[in-house]
């Protein structure tokens, strides 16, 4: 269940790939014009998967809409976790079903100096920032990291927006994140953005405690579909459920879950909230962690998982809560 969120219906007014790999899904609410929103909001998105739904959330792509529409882009992944299939599966005049925009990933303004730092298609939630940021007078530095350079999106706005304060690096011709080098050029009182796979997050937040700085001034969001080990079908026994959950691999802990009657509670569906979060009684070995919620330490003990993006290799069980006895003593 979500927590907050008005449901609104949308058409997909237009659909074009940016860069390879990533479609640009502009959607039209079917009464009144998209509502602003703060740079780095994301959208919540109900979509079909056969006789089901599933649920994705999806960072806004620029700082506002300026036609009537909002506007997301999606990474086709392979193996899905569901979404991405189920939008690529999409065509124009499609309905949707999408809440109002959220923020869990704002700018602080009134810094001395922003960096933004991208990792493929984690360019979605920054490029709203540094359109922001630069009309407002901060010239933003952003270093965006691709594999290909073909994978790069939006990179002629980009460099007409910033200039030479855009750095690109293209894994396959030897460009790599320096995060030190990156960070010891920053003034102190420097805020960092970034938003990325979490390999890449996992490094600049090391760099950034190494260098000393305070960890309010890391902000990062990520798209919770990287992990460190491949997306596989695995299995789940939940405490007091009385059958084990199959969890395959385009479907969520989270959508597994709310399939076999367990209704966990969720906001960001991105790994950050932590709402969802899960206890792990025995299979701690077999996790995969691609949250930004839990600290190093806390994915290392092994004893919670976020269930909206990570998963395990194995058997795993846990404990969510559900009590179906209690449930229904308090009914009598
Ligand atoms: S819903 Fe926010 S971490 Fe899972």
């Amino acid at each position: 269940m979500q927590v907050d969120g008005r449901q609104i219906r949308v058409t997909v007014r237009a659909i074009s790939e940016p860069a390879e790999d990533i479609r640009l899904f502009e959607l039209a609410p079917e009464s009144g014009a998209a509502t602003p929103y703060p740079a780095g909001s994301n959208l919540t998105v109900t979509l079909p998967q056969g006789v089901r739904t599933l649920t994705r959330c999806y960072s806004l792509v620029g700082e506002a809409p300026t036609d009537g529409a909002w506007r997301i882009a999606v990474k086709r992944v392979s193996p899905s976790r569901g979404g991405s299939a189920a939008m690529w599966a999409l065509a124009p005049g499609a309905v949707l079903t999408v809440t109002e925009p959220t923020s869990h990933f704002e700018l602080a303004l009134g810094r001395p100096e922003y960096l933004l730092v991208a990792g493929g298609i984690g360019i979605t939630p920054l490029l709203g920032m540094a359109e922001r940021l630069e009309r407002l007078g901060h010239r933003p530095r952003l270093v965006y990291a691709a594999r290909k350079r073909s994978q790069l999106a939006f990179l002629d706005r980009l460099q007409a927006l910033l200039g030479d304060r855009l750095t690109i690096l293209v894994g396959e011709e030897g460009g790599r994140l320096d995060c030190a080098g990156e960070i010891a050029r920053l003034d102190p009182a420097a805020e960092v953005y970034m938003c990325g796979p979490v390999g890449m997050m996992a490094a600049m937040r090391a760099a950034w405690t190494a260098a000393g700085r305070a960890p309010i001034r890391l902000r990062f969001e990520t798209f919770g579909s990287s992990g460190e080990r491949p997306a596989v079908p695995f299995t789940v026994h939940v405490r007091d459920l009385g059958s084990a959950v199959e969890v395959p691999v385009d479907r969520s802990l989270l959508d597994a879950l709310a399939d076999a009657g367990i209704d966990l509670a969720y906001d960001c569906l991105r790994g950050e909230c932590g709402l969802c979060a899960v206890e792990v009684t025995a299979g701690a070995e077999a996790l995969d962690h691609r949250d930004v919620f839990l600290s190093a330490e806390q994915k290392h003990a092994g004893t919670r998982l976020c269930a909206c993006v990570s998963r395990a290799t194995g058997e795993i069980t846990i404990d969510t809560g559900y009590r179906p006895a209690l449930d229904r003593a308090g009914q009598q």
